[in-house]
């Protein structure tokens, strides 16, 4: 069986991550979203915000899961026994970094491959730093995430107001 990890920050899920889940469910067994906990990042929502939304916004895709992870990933997808890494690559700007990423998993465990999912054009623009950077200055974000993520954007950054 073939188990595939998404792993990122979701801080908060966008469409452009939803559109890679929902592929890469087309082609894996089963995919495992996996939530960093304790990102450096001073996230907006909480591990366990993060993980619910994402839940609900993946209800629909059957062999789906999500999950959170502290650590090393390489040491999470063994516990998982999963395979292979999915990433979304947006631009040649990712690339660098994402090279970077997938050399220095590959050197901690050369039995896991990354494989990368060229983002849909019309998200290739699309980042949780720039939701909610509109989102702050009260633009329309319809669009560009789910609904329930633009509720939780409007009172979380509402509330903050
Ligand atoms: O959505 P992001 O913030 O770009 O996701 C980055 C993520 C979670 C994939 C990356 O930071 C990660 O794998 N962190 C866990 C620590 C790790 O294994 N780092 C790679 C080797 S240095």
């Amino acid at each position: 069986m073939a188990i595939a990890v998404c792993p990122g920050s979701f801080d908060p899920v966008t469409n452009g991550h939803l559109d890679i889940i929902s592929r890469s469910a087309r082609v894996f067994d089963k995919v495992i979203v996996a939530v960093l906990v304790n990102s450096k990042k001073n996230p907006l929502f909480s591990t366990d915000e993060r993980v619910e939304m994402l839940r609900q916004v993946t209800a629909h895709l059957p062999n789906v899961e999500v999950d959170s992870f502290e650590g090393l990933l390489i040491d999470y997808m063994k516990k998982k026994q999963a395979q292979v890494l999915v990433k979304g690559l947006r631009a040649v700007s990712d690339f660098e970094y994402e090279m970077q990423m997938a050399s220095v998993n590959r050197m901690l465990d050369d039995e896991i491959e990354t494989f990368f999912v060229m983002t849909n054009n019309q998200y290739s623009f699309l980042s949780s730093s720039i939701v909610k950077e509109l989102a702050r200055y009260d633009a329309k974000v319809t669009d560009l995430v789910p609904p329930l993520v633009e509720k939780a954007l409007q009172e979380r950054i509402g509330n903050q107001a």
